[in-house]
């Protein structure tokens, strides 16, 4: 298939474009595009064979359910049931953005979509043409990262067509994801509210809304037993070619040990890597050193760091060590996805 790559550009073209995008969904096709979190794969969210081909695009198991996005309030009623007063007061507090609701699906839903679960997770996402697109698609996009399953999740259309190029209709190409982290998903469905994954929405930010909010105890410990809540959270992702391991501790210590590793890993003859925050990154010898930003600077952190993950990979990275992050407030999402990222490996000082 021949991917058409299309440039989103803020002038009076912009509309013809998403319009032709929405006609590629109704007919059944798929479509990349921005969003402020990541790059979704979109698709027809009530229409099986589009949740389907969903699946075979990235090579996902189809037991992994989608989000839905949409882009008016009032869709909600469609796409869900029993929906609980809580709901809505999210909604109104955090939409359009970086928040994905689990509610009890309704009817209309397809179990494509929902990989054969009865509840639905639910997104309005804080973008302008992709809530445009989203409107000329009929309003229910399916949409989960644009990525290769088991890659990490694009925040930069270049990723996008590494990835998704021969596999889809259409690449709506933007500006890089301002977040760069996927969405907080909560599950609304039992009487606990749960995080079922960590975003750029913290629990803190929850609880003024809905008072007390537990954490999927699975998301920041690999040794838990029990499977994630959500299904996806579940399978290895964000991963790089090379080795990734976290160093845990007191900074100075940190550094030292992180020197350390990486003169034995050149000593074996590895090509090595870093990442690190602008406060140490001048310490540091080795043949890739990356910095996400200040230490205290959690947004540039989270911008930065998927497109980090993907630069050592091209360059042939086999051995990374990354310093490790507060896990408060959107530190647990940041430190969520680097633990999986290394396959939960750390060094604890
Ligand atoms: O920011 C985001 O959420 C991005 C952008 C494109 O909106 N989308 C995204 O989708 O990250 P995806 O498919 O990569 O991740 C969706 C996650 C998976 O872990 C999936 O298991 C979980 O949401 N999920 C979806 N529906 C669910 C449900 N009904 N119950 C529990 N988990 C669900
Ligand atoms: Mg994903």
């Amino acid at each position: 298939m021949k991917t058409k790559i299309v440039e989103i550009k803020h002038d009076g073209e912009q509309n013809l474009v998403l319009k032709e995008a929405g006609e590629i969904i109704k007919a059944g096709g798929l479509v990349a595009f921005p969003t402020e979190t990541v790059y979704g794969l979109g698709g027809d969210a009530l229409n099986p064979e589009s949740a389907c081909k969903i699946y075979a695009a990235k090579g996902r198991p189809s037991d992994n359910p989608l989000i839905v996005h949409i882009s008016d309030l009032g869709q909600l009623n469609e796409l869900a049931e029993d929906i609980p007063e809580e709901a809505w007061r999210l909604a109104e507090a955090f939409w359009p953005g970086p928040l994905t609701m689990v509610l009890q699906k309704s009817e209309r839903v397809p179990k494509e979509t929902t990989g054969g679960l009865d509840t639905v997770a639910v997104r309005m996402p804080d973008h302008p043409a992709a809530l445009e697109f989203i409107r000329q698609a009929g309003g229910f996009v399916a949409a989960p990262s644009a990525n290769l399953s088991g890659r990490p999740s694009p925040t930069s259309f270049k990723y996008v067509i590494e990835d998704m190029s021969g596999r889809i209709e259409m690449i709506l190409a933007g500006e890089d994801s301002r977040i760069g982290l996927e969405s907080t998903i909560v599950d609304l469905t039992s009487d606990t509210y749960v995080i079922l994954r960590p975003g750029y929405i913290t629990r803190d930010m929850l609880e003024k809304v809905l008072g007390r909010v537990e954490t999927d105890p699975t998301l920041m410990d690999g040794s838990c037993t029990t499977a994630p809540r959500a299904p996806g959270m579940r399978y290895r992702h964000y991963a790089p070619k090379g080795e990734l391991t976290l160093v845990k501790g007191e900074e100075g210590a940190v550094a030292r040990r992180i020197a350390e590793e990486i003169r034995k890993a050149k000593a074996a003859g590895k090509k090595t890597g870093i990442i690190c925050t602008k406060e140490s990154f001048s310490h540091y010898q080795a043949d890739s050193i990356k910095c996400l930003g200040g230490r205290r600077d959690e947004e540039a952190i989270a911008h930065h760091l998927y497109r980090i993950l993907r630069e050592f990979d091209e360059e042939g990275v086999e051995i990374i060590l990354s310093e490790s992050f507060s896990e408060y407030g959107m530190g647990q999402a940041i430190m969520n996805r680097l633990l999986k990222a290394a396959g939960y490996r750390v060094i604890q000082l």
